[in-house]
């Protein structure tokens, strides 16, 4: 699979894995994908716990609120934030959004090279955070942002519906929609192609016009002799 777009569309978040080892190998790919995300200032505020013991597995499905699908994946991610890394540098802002944005965005890169790999993954946003915390020996002023569940899919899932392109996008200002959103939103380059195009022809037949005008009146003057 090549194409980044053809990734993005085609991975899946997989429910039940199979109870099948993963390679180091393709574990520390997965993380470096992680690692290489972009962060406010480049601060990396990010952590990564790799949980396989099968006792712990156990442990943070029940914390997961019961979601002991996850027990069969043979490796469980969790992806800690270190908040005051993002406060220190941004305060509120850097704490309270660029710390979660930049793990999210971690957490993608994450998913797309297991998916790339020929794994799967699970995203779990539901557990509680302090029982997590204790478990894992996580300090006070880190947060847990989430689990990847990683292994190889028993079965994937059909692709969720996904809002069709232009009903998400505006044009210039909130809720500025296009009137043929679908003939142009496939190409930005084309719309713009045709906006010039129909630009330069109205410029054009104001031209033809005054032309036309000016040649009128010199034939009239000819005329009139004057
Ligand atoms: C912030 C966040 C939290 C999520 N939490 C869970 C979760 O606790 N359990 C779960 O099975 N999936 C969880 N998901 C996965 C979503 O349910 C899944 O991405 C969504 O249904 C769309 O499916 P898709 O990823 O296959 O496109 C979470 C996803 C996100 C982004």
């Amino acid at each position: 699979m090549g194409d980044i777009l053809d990734l993005i569309k085609t991975r899946r978040n997989v429910k039940y894995f199979l109870p099948k080892f993963v390679s180091w190998e393709n574990i520390s790919r997965v993380i470096d994908a992680g690692r290489h995300a972009p962060s406010c200032g480049n601060i990396q505020n990010w952590k990564f716990i790799v949980v396989m013991n099968p006792d712990s597995k156990q442990q943070l499905a029940e914390l997961a609120h019961q979601q002991y699908e996850i027990i069969q994946a043979p490796v469980l991610i969790v992806v800690c934030s270190e908040l005051e890394k993002a406060e220190r540098y941004y305060g509120v802002r850097g704490e309270k959004l660029y710390s979660i944005q930049n793990c999210a965005a971690a957490i993608q890169n994450m998913l797309l090279e297991a998916h790339s790999l020929g794994l799967a993954t699970r995203w779990i946003g539901a557990f509680n955070d302090d029982e997590v915390k204790e478990m894992l020996n996580i300090p006070a002023e880190i947060s847990v942002q989430a689990i990847i569940a990683l292994g190889y899919a028993k079965e994937v899932p059909p692709k969720p519906p996904k809002f069709p392109l232009e009903s998400l996008v505006f044009f210039g200002s909130w809720r500025n929609r296009l009137k043929d959103p679908a003939k142009y939103l496939n190409d930005i380059a084309t719309i713009l192609g045709r906006k010039t195009q129909a630009s330069k022809e109205t410029i054009m037949k104001g031209v033809d016009f005054v032309k036309e005008k000016v040649e009128e009146k010199v034939k009239d003057f000819k005329e009139k002799n004057i």
